[in-house]
């Protein structure tokens, strides 16, 4: 059974073609709907959204900014609680008459500090159908909204470090709120974790810190003084004026683990799996049960990580396994290229062996309190991982976005959004394309199939673009017949193992979209859109629910054109003609009760 595979014999749905319109677009025979919206209610006593009467206090209640990741906790059938986050603000569409941070009323800033975070929402299925709603009447108990203001914990090694300690909380233990939550993955027990991702942009002053730490002030590009743009969180924060607090900005940057069935639980940022722009993090089990955890930070010439527990998951032994992510060793990837390095010459050729591929080693950095990295201590290498990797001759990648294993075939794929910088002296093989505005995806395939393997082999499945541009790759399928795809930036695999993509950033000039194609057999590569989304939004979130009768994602910047504003909007969506764009999670399922992809 090909399906079962990857293979793709179950997906026959007709491609929705390109387009740029202020719309959800899914394919013939299936039916979307808005799930949440920026604004909607999440706790029982949160007002309603009036877009002209914000407050910080409301918002504090209300569904954030941005949505991003998206995952769902089921409560039996027709019941799940979903666990969705939101990445960053865009006050110059939240507001009207918006100049910029220094500006800007202290109220706006308290609401975009509260816009950010995340949210747990109760949400029930409308009864045999793949809809799903938020749940608007009775308690809720376990709706919860994480922002900026968040009390947390640091666990881990570098928990308590001097490199943690403020002087709101001189033991380095306790940071509060998250920030720039870009994607994030679930664990084995039942939590999230969530990514922060661009920390940077929320600081001033990055040149005022002690001489020591200047070095990895601009590794992290922790703006100096104060950056055009900047929202200025400091106004009422201090914490973030690096000036006064130089090390606030190092409790940025972590993953984040949060318990959706316990509200009253703080927020845990786990040290061990070290600090960059984490654009996700998917766990999987090594064949010994060891919990593997795969990392992208997504800036350019960026590396790809994971993080090995020490210990083992037992399944049902919580208080052990809620331990584990503290645990165990951050390793680095080396992608080595089998082509001889003329052959990859940055036309898209491929070499003579057919493929973009090779092999691969996991360098450790750092395990518990020892590190392997010269001239650092642990803390320091989990604190500053850019720069203990730097040291160790890791592989610079396009742009390391989502990354998760294929629970079917047991692949690890890795979106590589785009890289606009790379110059053709700097192509590899793994990073074949000078300029690279479309971005690939790499395939990686751990030793031995065990994710707890410190060497592997890989190869790019998707070089993206114009199927018509020379320089693109769909694994050898015939170009003629599949779906233009640019800047894949989240991944999702459905329960056949076929690979979901979801785009940020189409740099070909129609919206963004999710894609599916199957990963084996004759049809791998077979790229085919299956959404669009609103002008302006890229796509966030894809996940398949696991009995395929439904497909999420979150649209996130709806609108976020240069130019627009509340007074001129480009976008009207979700709620239509003279309605502002608000950022929402919507499904989309099969209108007969198909399975997504039919
Ligand atoms: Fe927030 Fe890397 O996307
Ligand atoms: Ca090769
Ligand atoms: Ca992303
Ligand atoms: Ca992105």
């Amino acid at each position: 059974d090909a399906a079962r595979f990857g293979g793709g014999g179950d997906l026959r749905f007709s491609p929705v073609p390109p387009n740029k319109d202020d719309a959800l677009r899914v394919p013939d025979g299936y039916a979307s709907a808005v799930v949440v919206r920026w604004g909607d209610p999440v706790l029982p006593d949160a007002p309603a959204f009036d877009f002209d009467n914000q407050s910080a206090e409301a918002q504090a209640k209300q569904f954030g900014y941005n949505c991003d990741y998206v995952t769902m906790f089921p409560m039996g059938r027709d019941r799940a609680l979903l666990w969705v986050n939101h990445e960053y603000t865009n006050e110059a569409l939240m507001f009207r008459g918006y100049k910029d941070g220094t500006a800007a009323p202290e109220e706006q800033i308290r609401i975009a500090l509260a816009a950010h975070g995340g949210s747990v929402v109760e949400v029930e299925r409308v009864r045999g159908t793949g809809q799903w709603k938020l749940v608007t009447k009775g308690r809720r108990r376990y709706n919860r909204r994480i922002t900026a203001l968040t009390p947390m914990r640091f666990t881990g090694p570098a928990a308590g470090s001097d490199l943690l300690r403020t002087a709101a909380d001189p033991a380095g233990l306790k940071p509060v709120g998250m920030l720039n939550n870009c994607s994030g993955g679930t664990t084995p027990w039942g939590t999230v974790l969530t990514a922060e991702e661009n920390f940077d942009q929320y600081f001033v002053n990055g040149d005022k810190v002690p001489a020591a730490q200047k070095p990895y002030i601009s590794r992290y590009t922790i703006p100096s003084g104060i950056a055009s743009g900047n929202r200025r969180f400091d106004r009422v924060e201090e914490r973030f004026d690096l000036a006064k607090h130089p090390n606030e900005v190092n409790r940025f940057g972590w993953v984040v683990e949060i318990d959706p069935f316990d509200p009253d639980a703080a927020p845990v940022k786990r040290t061990a799996l070290g600090r960059f722009k984490h654009e996700a993090a998917n766990t999987t089990l090594a064949r010994d049960g060891r919990v593997v955890v795969y990392m992208g930070d997504d800036s350019r010439f960026e590396y790809v990580y994971k993080f090995v527990s020490k210990d083992r998951y037992i399944q049902g032994f919580d208080r052990h396994n809620r331990k584990l992510l503290d645990e165990g060793t951050l390793y680095v990837a080396k992608f080595t290229g089998d082509s001889p390095a003329a052959e990859i010459d940055g036309s898209g050729k491929l070499p003579s062996d057919g493929a973009f591929d090779g092999s691969g080693e996991w360098i450790p950095l750092v395990s518990g309190d020892t590190s392997f990295v010269d001239g650092m201590t642990a803390a320091e290498v989990l604190v500053y991982t850019r720069a203990a990797a730097d040291k160790v001759g890791a592989t610079k990648m396009d742009r390391p976005e989502d990354m998760e294993r294929n629970p079917v075939n047991g692949a690890v794929y890795v979106a590589l959004t785009n890289n606009s910088n790379r110059v053709p002296a700097q192509v590899d093989e793994a990073n074949p394309r000078p300029s690279n505005k479309h971005g690939h995806v790499l395939e990686l395939v751990e030793r031995r199939d065990d994710a707890g393997s410190t060497t592997f082999a890989w190869s790019l499945v998707l070089v993206c673009g114009d199927p018509n541009d020379a320089s693109t790759y769909f694994a050898g399928y015939d170009k003629t017949k599949v779906s233009p795809i640019s800047c894949p930036d989240n991944v999702a695999f459905d329960r056949d193992g076929n690979l979901w993509i979801a785009t940020d950033g189409n740099a070909l000039g129609s919206n963004d979209g999710l894609f599916v194609t199957p990963v084996r057999g004759r049809e791998r590569g077979h790229v085919r859109q299956f959404l669009t989304v609103p002008i302006g939004a890229e796509t966030c979130g894809p996940m398949v629910t696991s009995d395929q009768r439904s497909v999420f994602v979150a649209v996130q910047h709806p609108g976020e054109v240069d130019g627009a504003t509340p007074d001129s909007p480009v976008s009207h969506w979700p709620d239509g003609e003279g309605g502002q764009p608000r950022p929402s999670v919507a499904v989309t399922w099969h209108s007969q009760g198909k399975k997504i992809g039919a």
